[in-house]
Parts: C-alpha cells; sequence; structure tokens
C-alpha cells in the first residue's frame, strides 16, 4: 500500500506552513464538479471573491482569481507590470522575498537586493537609499511573512517609503492573508497576491491576486507576452454579466474557498487574527520551555502564522521531525540558508490551540 493511501486511512496532523489542514466541511462543500459557465457558480465565485476582500483590506481594487499556486501571480505581476531594464527594489530577507528577486531578474528587470540579511526583518531605510538614487524604481517588492524565516516583515513603513518616490508596491500575502491583519487600501498598496492552501484553509491550487488602479496603468508599457496569466483578461471575463474565469475555471477549489471564508466570517475576523496570535505566543512558550531557540532571534516582528525555531544542542531537525511523523504530526524542516538547522511548526488556516498543544506534546515526547 503506498504512503498515499495509508493516510487516507488515519490523516496526518498538517502542522507544516502550508498546505494546511483542510476541514470536512471544507472538502465537502466541494464534493462533486458543477460547470463553471453557469449562473450558480458564478454567484458562488462572486460571493468568494466579495468575502476575500476584508481579508485583504481591499474595498475597491480589482480582486482576481489565477488559476494555479501562487508563485503563478507573483510571476504574473512581473509580466503584466514591467518592461526589460525597469528597476525595481527586492527585499531579499528571506527565500520568499528571494524569489520576487529571481522572478524580475529572470524577466530582464534590473533588481536591487536589499535587506539581504534572514536573520533581520526589512529595514525601510535600506529601501529608502535605492529609491533616492539616481535611477527610477518602478516598483518595491516584498514578502509580508515570510515562511522560510517566520518575519512579519513591516508593509506600511515600506509602502509609505515607495509611496513618496513613486513606486509600486507589490506584496506577497500567501502565509499571511487570511490569517493576520492585512491592509491593501490603508497601507496604499498596488498588488498583493495569496493562495488557497494556507490561511485559506483550502486545497493547494488557486491564487487570489489584488491590482489596483496604479499597477493597471503599468500594465500598457508592457510588453511581455501574456496569456494564461493576463490580469486584463481575468478582469474581462470576471466584469461579464454573468462573472467568470478565462478557461476551465478549478470550480471545486473555489468553492472550498468560498467554504472557508463562510467559516472564517462565521468565527469573526478578528477573532480569526486573535487565535493565530494566541497559537503563535503559545507555541513559542511552549518552545523556550523545551530549550528550542529562535530560528531568527532579532526579528522586530513575527509571523502568527508560523514559529521558525532552532533545536536544542544535538537534535537534528529531520530526526525531530521523523519522531513527531512517527507521532501521526507534519512539521516542516528548515529552508534555505536553515536547512539543516531550524524546524518550522505552521499554525494557521483551521489550525486550533488544541493542535498546538498535541504537536508540542509530541516534540517533547520526541526530546525525552
Ligand atoms: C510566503 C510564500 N510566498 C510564496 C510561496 C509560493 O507559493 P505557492 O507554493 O502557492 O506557489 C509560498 C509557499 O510556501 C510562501 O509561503
Amino acid at each position: 500500500m503506498s504512503d498515499v493511501a495509508t493516510m487516507r486511512g488515519r490523516p496526518s496532523l498538517l502542522m507544516t506552513p502550508g498546505p494546511t489542514r483542510v476541514p470536512a466541511r471544507v472538502l465537502d462543500a466541494a464534493h462533486w464538479v458543477v460547470h463553471h459557465r453557469t449562473a450558480d457558480f458564478s454567484a458562488a465565485l462572486a460571493e468568494t471573491l466579495t468575502r476575500l476582500r476584508p481579508f485583504f483590506g481591499a474595498s475597491t481594487a480589482d480582486v482576481l482569481p489565477v488559476h494555479a499556486t501562487g508563485r503563478a501571480a507573483m510571476e504574473g505581476a512581473i509580466a503584466n507590470f514591467f518592461a526589460p531594464g525597469d528597476t525595481v527594489v527586492a527585499c531579499c530577507n528571506g527565500k520568499f522575498g528571494e524569489m520576487w528577486a529571481g522572478f524580475a531578474e529572470s524577466y530582464g528587470l534590473d533588481v536591487r537586493r536589499v535587506s539581504e540579511n534572514w536573520k533581520e526583518s526589512v529595514d525601510p531605510s535600506e529601501v529608502e537609499q535605492v529609491l533616492r538614487g539616481p535611477d527610477r524604481v518602478r516598483a518595491v517588492l516584498c514578502c509580508h511573512s515570510d515562511t522560510s524565516t517566520g518575519v512579519l516583515n513591516p508593509i506600511e513603513d515600506i509602502a509609505r517609503v515607495a509611496r513618496t518616490h513613486d513606486a509600486l508596491v507589490m506584496v506577497d500575502g500567501i502565509s499571511s492573508v487570511g490569517g493576520v491583519p492585512f491592509r491593501f487600501d490603508d497601507w496604499d498598496l498596488d498588488f498583493a497576491v495569496t493562495s488557497s492552501q494556507k490561511c485559506l484553509m483550502s486545497s493547494p491550487g488557486l491564487a487570489f491576486a489584488v491590482v489596483g488602479a496604479r499597477a493597471w496603468s503599468a500594465v500598457a508599457r508592457s510588453p511581455f507576452p501574456k496569456n494564461y496569466l493576463s490580469f486584463s483578461a481575468i478582469r474581462k471575463t470576471l466584469a461579464g454579466e454573468q462573472p467568470e474565469t478565462p478557461g476551465t475555471t478549478p470550480v471545486s477549489l473555489v468553492l472550498q474557498v468560498l467554504e472557508a471564508l463562510r467559516m472564517h466570517a462565521e468565527e469573526g475576523m478578528d477573532s480569526v487574527f486573535a487565535r493565530h496570535q494566541a497559537m503563535a505566543d503559545h507555541a513559542a512558550a511552549r518552545a523556550d520551555a523545551l530549550g528550542f531557540g529562535r530560528q531568527c532571534p532579532g526579528l522586530q516582528q513575527r509571523s502568527p502564522t508560523l514559529t521558525a525555531l532552532t533545536p536544542p544542542e544535538g537534535v537534528a531537525p529531520k530526526w525531530l521531525r521523523t519522531r513527531v511523523r512517527e507521532m501521526g504530526i507534519e512539521i516542516a524542516v528548515g529552508m534555505g540558508h536553515f536547512a539543516g538547522a531550524g524546524v518550522r511548526i505552521g499554525h494557521m488556516g483551521d489550525i486550533r490551540m488544541a493542535d498546538v498543544e498535541r504537536t508540542m506534546d509530541a516534540i517533547e515526547a520526541a526530546l525525552a
């Protein structure tokens, strides 16, 4: 029997920073396939996008479904808004900040990497230094909650600096939107992205991009080919009398996200955020008591959606992950610079305090 078949009988508790557990109610909502060109499905799609707005903090900007995981919407942002040779600043204090930089470089943009120390939060003054330089900077690319380090970057401060220099602000909210307050309007952002498999507690495969007016104006000067990832094409089909997306919509994923957002609404957005913060506080307190260190002790603010740790002396991350896996719980090890040194515990989406407790108990038992 394959591992996957075994897991069907007894699913692991997914305490990874994505994908996260999908509640039974969300799975049930997508029990059968519906046709995507029907009034009923269009209504469900429209409701999904409306329910996402408060989690992005976006009242009027376009919310676009992108039929792929989050990286596709990030790549789409580069392909839709820029031209080769454009100068952009990329905040690189983690794997996913670096991912923005890598995508932009691959399209021939002139990328100025700042805040490259993974152990520190982004320093807005480093961004400002480039913005004050001789070259016209088109945009600042940054990650809100970098899932590789557990940082929660100061987007509001970064955006304030970018705004005074007329640069677009483009934010990866893939492990924050839905679990952490995110304020597209108040922070005056231009582009943001999230995806289905994290705080939106659905299966992987669907991203959502928010595009503001200034970003739309940049589309006209972008010469890159845009087909599957054309944001204008997505906006056009959504604007029809019956909102649709181009091609075959991943209907099951839309229905899952809709149900997840209804659950978030029943719990209340502020309660969802408070639950995430409480789980982060609890995981950190238990980890301290067990002799763990913080993977990045100097961060100014930590993401409430994951806890990134260094195990006590002599405990290898992969060994710990295997022991915990044997107890039916999946945690993650460090990424990039922290591969071999860190463990990451995700607590987002449908994860509850009892799950955090069970995970920390399992870690304690493994160490014992
Ligand atoms: C912060 C962040 N950005 C981007 C990505 C990539 O997104 P996806 O895997 O949905 O393509 C991830 C995935 O883990 C992430 O955590």
